[in-house]
């Protein structure tokens, strides 16, 4: 068959391939971003009960309302923005479908979308299939901060978006104020829309707050916010998750989400619903996150490995310059195979494969897994 691939380029994810060789080499898992502990069990009696309600027929295709009603609350409790759950929120099969409607909706063959590397690897295959013309602004190394003057210098008559994650994966950077304030006067006087990823919008640490383009009217009025309840909620299997934007954009949103996938999976939804009016399940995770980085660092803090700061997100980034002169990939696939810790590759964040010996392990471990990693990785 003369089968013209749409994405030549793109192979099976790092994730994927990551955790296969965890699976056959029975090493701990540290490279996939999923938790290994149970989620709180009012969340997963609240999903059985909707089902044996019967609660199991189609949601609305821009998801069930007392959810989005929720949602709006926590947005504006947050935030202080204040949302419309009929217009302005759409719940979605995770945050990558989010992602993947809001780039289809908008973003035309020829258009130049502006992306933050490391980044997300969802973003560039997308932007592949949108036909975009895809400008890579690295973060800074070793800090991992955007070079706002070189977004600036990127800028063209052609940029239809630029897509920002705060807290970031992999790196655990984070935006602040000045942040956004730069980019907020970037994009005046344009048509840029922002695409922002706030997946882990939930879990930033030492009494930093999360920076949501929410907080900015100015950029709020041009921006897709995206999220996911399978961070905040311990359960990225349920893929359940939303997109924010004003109704202008939501309208296009809408258009392609309903032939993606036209409605999320109900039970969840009502579960989340229901869950969401007991605030302490977010308000409480970015100490119960830190507790764990905290954890981690300690007990790899008699390791050769030299651990970066992480303000945000469930990831450490550690260098390994002191213990080989190895690739990064070739790195972690070393450390799974002879000392039993999978790992991900910071170089598989970027197109180019840019290697500054990084990797990154997930502490959203119990804390006996993060014992044993560490334990193995201490002597490496
Ligand atoms: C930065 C970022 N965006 C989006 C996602 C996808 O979230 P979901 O599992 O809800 O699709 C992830 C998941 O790892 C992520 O790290």
């Amino acid at each position: 068959m003369n089968l013209r691939s749409k994405l030549p380029h793109t192979r099976t994810t790092i994730f994927t391939v990551m955790s296969q060789m965890a699976h056959d080499y029975k090493a701990i898992n540290l490279a996939q971003g999923f938790p290994n502990f149970p989620p709180a069990s009012e969340l997963l009696d609240a999903a059985a009960n909707a089902m044996q309600r019967g609660l199991n027929q189609y949601a609305p295709m821009a998801g069930y309302l007392p959810l989005r009603e929720r949602i709006a609350e926590k947005i504006e409790e947050c935030y202080g923005r204040r949302v419309n759950a009929e217009t302005e929120i759409t719940v979605t099969p995770g945050g990558t479908a989010a992602l993947f409607a809001a780039m289809m909706a908008t973003v035309h063959a020829g258009d130049e979308v502006m992306v933050i590397e490391p980044c997300y690897d969802s973003y560039l295959p997308t932007l592949e299939l949108c036909g975009a013309v895809v400008k890579r602004i690295s973060l800074t190394f070793p800090q991992y901060e955007v070079n706002w003057d070189a977004v600036q210098q990127s800028v063209s008559a052609k940029t239809r978006m630029i897509v920002l994650n705060t807290p970031h994966n992999p790196t655990g950077s984070i935006l602040r104020k000045a942040d956004m304030e730069r980019l907020a006067a970037i994009v005046r006087n344009t048509d840029i829309i922002i695409l922002s990823d706030e997946v882990y919008e939930h879990i930033t640490f030492d009494g930093e707050q999360h920076e949501s383009v929410l907080r900015t009217p100015e950029l709020t009025e041009r921006s897709f916010v995206i999220s996911s309840f399978g961070k905040t909620f311990h359960v990225t299997g349920w893929k359940t998750g939303y997109c924010v934007a004003p109704a202008e954009l939501m309208r296009e949103f809408r258009k392609v989400y309903q032939f993606m996938n036209f409605a999320s999976f109900t039970p969840a939804q009502v579960a989340f619903a229901e869950v969401l009016a007991h605030k302490a399940h977010y308000q409480t995770l970015p100490e119960f996150y830190q507790a764990k980085r905290d954890y981690f660092r300690k007990l790899m803090a008699d390791s050769r490995f030299e651990l970066l700061p992480s303000h945000g997100s469930y990831f450490q980034l550690a260098r390994y310059s002191a213990l080989s002169d190895m690739n990064d990939s070739d790195f972690a696939v070393w450390l799974t195979q002879t000392h039993g810790v999978a790992v991900i590759p910071v170089s598989a964040f970027y197109a180019d494969s840019t290697d500054n010996h990084v990797i990154r392990f997930c502490f959203a471990k119990t804390e006996e897994t993060l014992e044993r990693a560490a334990d193995a990785l201490c002597k490496v």
